[in-house]
């Protein structure tokens, strides 16, 4: 299609400001988005396709939209402006790039693939057919969330030179046992880091950036499965600040953390719950200038007022209204997309964004396999073979599994 064919396409779309969706993926979370999308102003469910054709008929039959048995049907029939991807993750990429280049833009699930390398191809062709491509982090937008992005970004902590990541993300044998695809490496490519840790792992990028070396550790230590159900890592910062991950679905909270140790002060997220403590002097300053032997920086814990709704989002207020209590996050990212779409709104979830949570878990597997630090960018073309070596090994049989599409109630993952 060219160019002027796209530019054509989307300010028809902006004259009559209705999008029109395809959810791609009619499962758990699929479903979820065919519930709300007639919800989401300017927006409306125009078609669901799933591989499992029976599936995608009876969603079909369920919202009263067209359905179909691939996503190159469902271009065919061009009667959607943007796509949903929502299908395993590694099943995201190839309808990702086909739809881009129909000229549809498209929000891929989180993670945005299961490798790197996919993922740079996925925002590389979306630029290059000028469509919008965002990815469904919905945290990224929750009030603590923006609280502490502001507090962070305006300076308050200072030089971080320590950030720590727990998630704690408990899931027992049935949840892997309700697909065939998941927890093996060809259905998920990756275990917890792939698919229950990719939030708060995105969070810990988006607060402090992506270290420069990891040296990593995946075990699978309590599931019958083939990925790893923990992960844990020391992370070098480039400022050489340090840090420390773990990831499991062997633990239960209480506990899920993000901390960040700053010249300033400390942050502390737990359990959704924000906490800000002030230095004084700063910890550099104090280290190098304190005569008192015994002495420490005074520490202040301030009061953190986080409004219901962050004043960026507050146009998103409308559909929240009537969207069901779970999926407030989804609703507020589909309508930021929309809006941006149509009314040029700031992107809140570009697609390039993804990469980053998506690096840090691959160099972790990476190293992890290799029994050393390895340093960020990992070379995609290592990963790669790393990722088809485990997938063409591949011994793993699934017992049997009672397969059931049915998302977290509370979409933790
Ligand atoms: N953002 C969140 O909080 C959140 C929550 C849950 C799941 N997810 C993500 O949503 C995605 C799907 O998870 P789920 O729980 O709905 O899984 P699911 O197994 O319930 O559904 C996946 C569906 O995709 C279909 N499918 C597979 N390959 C396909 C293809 N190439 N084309 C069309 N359909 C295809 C399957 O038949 C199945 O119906 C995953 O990437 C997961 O990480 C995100």
């Amino acid at each position: 299609m060219s160019s002027k064919q796209r530019t054509r396409r989307s300010s028809t779309s902006r004259q009559s400001r209705t999008l029109r969706f395809g959810v791609i993926g009619a499962g758990g979370m699929g479903q979820g988005y065919c519930r709300i999308m007639n919800m989401i102003p300017h927006a409306r469910l125009a078609a669901v396709c799933d591989v499992n054709r029976a599936a995608a008929e009876e969603a079909g039959r369920t919202f009263g939209v067209p359905s179909f048995g691939n996503h190159l049907e469902l271009i065919k029939a061009k009667v959607c402006d943007v796509v949903a991807i929502v299908t395993p993750h590694p099943f995201h990429y190839q309808p990702a790039l086909d739809c881009m280049h129909a000229g549809l833009h498209v929000i891929s699930e989180k993670p945005l693939t299961e490798r790197v390398s996919t993922a740079d191809r996925m925002v590389a062709t979306a630029k290059k057919n000028g469509v919008v491509f965002a990815v469904m982090f919905q945290n990224r937008l929750k009030p603590v969330v923006c609280k502490a992005l502001e507090l962070i970004r305006s300076g308050h902590l200072g030089e971080i030179y320590r950030a720590t990541l727990m998630v704690l993300e408990y899931r027992n044998q049935c949840y892997y046992n309700s697909g065939a695809w998941r927890a093996t490496w060809k259905g998920e490519g990756g275990g917890v880091m792939m698919n229950q840790a990719p939030h708060m792992m995105d969070l810990f990028v988006q607060f402090c950036g992506l270290p420069s070396a990891v040296f990593g550790r995946t075990c699978t230590r309590m599931h019958d499965i083939e990925v790893e159900d923990q992960a844990e890592a020391l992370l070098k910062f480039p400022n050489g600040g340090t840090g420390y991950l773990y990831c499991s679905t062997c633990e239960t909270g209480p506990g899920q953390l993000i901390e960040l140790f700053g010249d300033k002060g400390k942050l502390v997220m737990r359990d959704g719950e924000l906490s800000f403590y002030h230095f004084h002097p700063g910890i550099r300053a104090h280290i190098k200038t304190c005569e008192d032997m015994w002495a420490k920086p005074n520490v202040f814990q301030m009061p953190i007022n986080i409004p219901q709704v962050h004043s960026s989002y507050e146009d998103y207020e409308a559909p929240l209204q009537v969207i069901p209590e779970s999926q407030p996050g989804h609703a507020k990212v589909l309508t930021n997309l929309v809006r941006h779409i149509l009314f040029g709104d700031k992107l809140a979830t570009p697609g390039a964004s993804g990469i980053g949570s998506l690096e840090l878990a691959n160099a972790v597997t990476l190293s992890s396999h290799e029994g050393r630090w390895v340093n960020l960018p990992i070379s995609r073309s290592k990963y790669d073979a790393l990722l088809s070596r485990l997938q063409r090994e591949s011994k793993f049989v699934k017992k049997a599994a009672k397969v059931q599409r049915a998302t977290d109630p509370k979409l933790g993952a």
